[in-house]
C-alpha cells in the first residue's frame, strides 16, 4: 500500500491485484456499497481467499473509504473464498463510520466524547469572558497545575518546547554552556536547548527504561556543564535519585522533560518536582492534553517564576516597558480551560492507561514489553515494545488494520539536521538499537479490551508468519 493513502479508487495505483469481477455477484450486497463497487471490488480482491483474510488489508480499508468500511466486519470469507453473507453491511457503515477491524494508533475522539459537556461549558465560558490570552483561565489554571503537584508556581506558556528553552533561559543558561540530555527523545528537548543558545551534549539511555542513563550522564560532565535534562520517556521516570545525587554533587540545575509524563511519580512524588523546574507540553496527544499547543513550566523558586513569566511576554514587566529580551509564549484561554477540564480527570485517565498496558502485558507473546524500574508510577503515554524485526512487524500490523508508530525512527545525534554535533555512527549503542527496534502500539483513554486482544493477536500471527 503507498504511503500517505491513495485518492484514487483505481486498483493498479493501490498495487492491488486484477479485479475479481465474480466478488459483484455477492448477493447480499446493498445498493449503497453497489454504488461503490469498484472500491469494493479493489477492497476485496486485494484478500487473500483464506481466514486471515478477515483482519487484513486494513488501510485499504481506509484508503478507500465510508462507502465500503462496513464491508469487512459484515461479510464471512470461507476457507475456499466464497462471501457467505453480508446483509449487514448497511447498518455497519452508518454505526461504525469507520473501517471495521481498523485501529488507529491513536484516538482522541473518546476522551472528548466523555468530556464534551465540560469541554462546551468551557469554552462558552471563554467566549462569554471576551479575553483569550493569558486572562482569568490561564492564572486558575497555573494555580490548580501547581496545586495538582503541590509547587508554588506554575508558569503556562505556548508549548513544551518553549518551556524548557525558557526554564534554561531564566536559570541564566545560554551560550558557553553545555547541557546533558539524550538523543532518544523528540527533537523538541535538544531544539529547546539550542535556542536558549547553550549546547546539547548528548548521552546513552538505560535500555531498560529509554531514559538517560546516570553513569553516561556523569561521564559526560566538563567544566563548561550548567545543567542536566533527564527525559521521562513515554510515561517511564527517570532515575531520579541518582540524577538528585549527580547534580548536587557537581552543582548542576536539574530541569525535567515531563511532556510525556504528567502525573508520573517516582517514589510517590510527582515528576516535575525533583529539580529546579518541570517542564511540561499539553501537546493534543500528550497524557494532558490541550486542544492545541501549550505548556508550562513548575518550580517552587519565586525569582524563576517571576522571570519565566517575563521572558515568556516579551521580557515585560508592565505594559510596554521591557527588562530583558524575552519571547512570545503565551497559553491562550481557551486552552487554559479545557486544561482545567482536563487536569480534574488526569489521574484517572492515567489509571486508564495503566490498566490498558497491564491488559497488554497480560496478552502480548514475541515482543520485549515495557518493564518499570525503580519506585515508578509509569503513566503509559506510550506502550512501546521491542522486536529485532519491528519494520516487518509493523508493515505486517499495518496490513492487518492496525495502526503503529515509533518513537523514535532516527536518534537525534544520526539525524542530518544535527550532523555537526559530530557523533558517530554506534556513539550511542542503547540509543541506536533502541531506535531499530521500538515500536509503539495504540494505547489511548478509550481503547477497548478487545482492541488490546486484537493487536496482542494480530502481533502473534505476524511474527508466526515471518518465521
Ligand atoms: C519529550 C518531549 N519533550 C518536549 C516536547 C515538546 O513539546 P511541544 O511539542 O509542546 O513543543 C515533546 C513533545 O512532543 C516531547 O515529547
Amino acid at each position: 500500500m503507498p504511503a500517505g493513502g491513495c485518492r484514487s479508487l483505481d486498483g493498479s495505483c493501490l498495487g492491488l491485484p486484477k479485479l475479481d469481477e465474480r466478488l459483484l455477484r455477492f448477493p447480499g450486497l446493498p445498493s449503497r456499497v453497489l454504488r461503490g463497487r469498484r472500491a469494493v471490488t479493489i477492497a476485496l480482491a486485494s484478500w487473500r481467499w483464506d481466514h486471515d483474510s478477515l483482519t487484513s488489508n486494513g488501510s485499504c480499508w481506509r484508503t478507500l473509504g465510508c462507502a465500503i468500511t462496513g464491508l469487512r466486519r459484515a461479510a464471512r470469507v470461507s476457507a475456499r473464498g466464497n462471501i457467505l453473507h453480508g446483509a449487514l453491511v448497511e447498518q455497519e457503515i452508518v454505526a461504525t463510520g469507520r473501517g471495521p477491524g481498523m485501529l488507529e494508533f491513536n484516538d482522541l475522539k473518546p476522551v472528548h466524547t466523555e468530556l464534551a459537556e465540560e469541554l462546551k461549558a468551557a469554552l462558552e465560558r471563554v467566549l462569554d469572558s471576551g479575553w483569550f490570552v493569558l486572562g482569568p483561565e490561564v492564572e486558575t489554571f497555573e494555580q490548580e497545575f501547581a496545586s495538582y503537584h503541590g509547587v508554588r508556581h506554575a508558569v503556562a506558556v505556548a508549548s513544551g518546547t518553549d518551556a524548557i528553552e525558557l526554564a534554561l533561559r531564566a536559570a541564566g543558561i545560554g551560550p558557553g554552556d553545555e547541557v546533558i540530555t539524550v538523543a532518544h527523545t523528540a527533537v523538541a528537548t535538544v531544539c529547546a536547548i539550542e535556542r536558549a543558545g547553550a549546547k546539547p551534549v548528548l548521552v546513552d539511555i538505560d535500555p531498560n527504561t529509554y531514559t538517560m542513563h546516570p553513569s553516561a550522564a556523569a561521564a559526560a560532565i566538563t567544566a563548561r556543564t550548567r545543567a542536566m535534562i533527564p527525559v521521562h520517556l513515554y510515561g517511564h521516570p527517570a532515575n531520579l535519585d541518582a540524577f538528585i545525587a549527580l547534580t548536587e554533587r557537581h552543582g548542576l540545575l536539574l530541569i525535567e522533560d515531563c511532556a510525556q509524563a504528567h502525573g508520573a511519580r517516582w517514589n510517590g512524588r510527582l515528576v516535575g518536582t525533583f529539580g529546579a523546574m518541570g517542564c511540561f507540553s499539553f501537546y493534543p496527544t500528550k497524557n494532558l492534553a490541550a486542544l492545541g499547543d501549550g505548556g508550562a513550566i513548575i518550580t517552587r523558586d519565586a525569582h524563576l517564576a517571576e522571570r519565566l513569566r517575563r521572558l515568556r511576554n516579551y521580557g515585560q514587566v508592565e505594559r510596554y516597558h521591557h527588562e530583558e529580551r524575552g519571547i512570545n509564549s503565551r497559553l491562550d484561554e481557551i486552552q487554559a480551560a479545557c486544561l482545567r477540564v482536563k487536569l480534574a480527570h488526569l489521574d484517572d485517565h492515567n489509571a486508564a492507561r495503566r490498566t490498558i498496558a497491564e491488559d497488554y502485558d497480560h496478552h502480548l507473546r514475541g515482543v520485549v514489553i515495557p518493564q518499570e524500574h525503580g519506585p515508578v508510577t509509569h503513566v503509559y503515554h506510550l506502550y512501546v515494545v521491542r522486536h529485532r524485526d519491528r519494520d516487518l512487524l509493523s508493515r505486517r500490523l499495518r496490513q492487518k488494520g492496525i495502526g503503529t508508530l515509533v518513537h523514535y525512527p532516527v536518534p537525534i545525534h544520526r539525524q542530518p539536521a544535527y550532523a555537526d554535533l559530530d557523533y558517530g555512527p554506534g556513539s550511542l549503542p542503547h540509543t541506536e538499537r533502541a531506535a531499530a527496534e521500538v515500536l509503539s502500539l495504540p494505547l489511548y483513554v478509550g481503547l477497548r479490551s478487545a482492541d488490546v486482544l486484537n493487536v496482542a493477536e494480530a502481533i502473534y500471527r505476524s511474527l508466526r508468519e515471518a518465521a
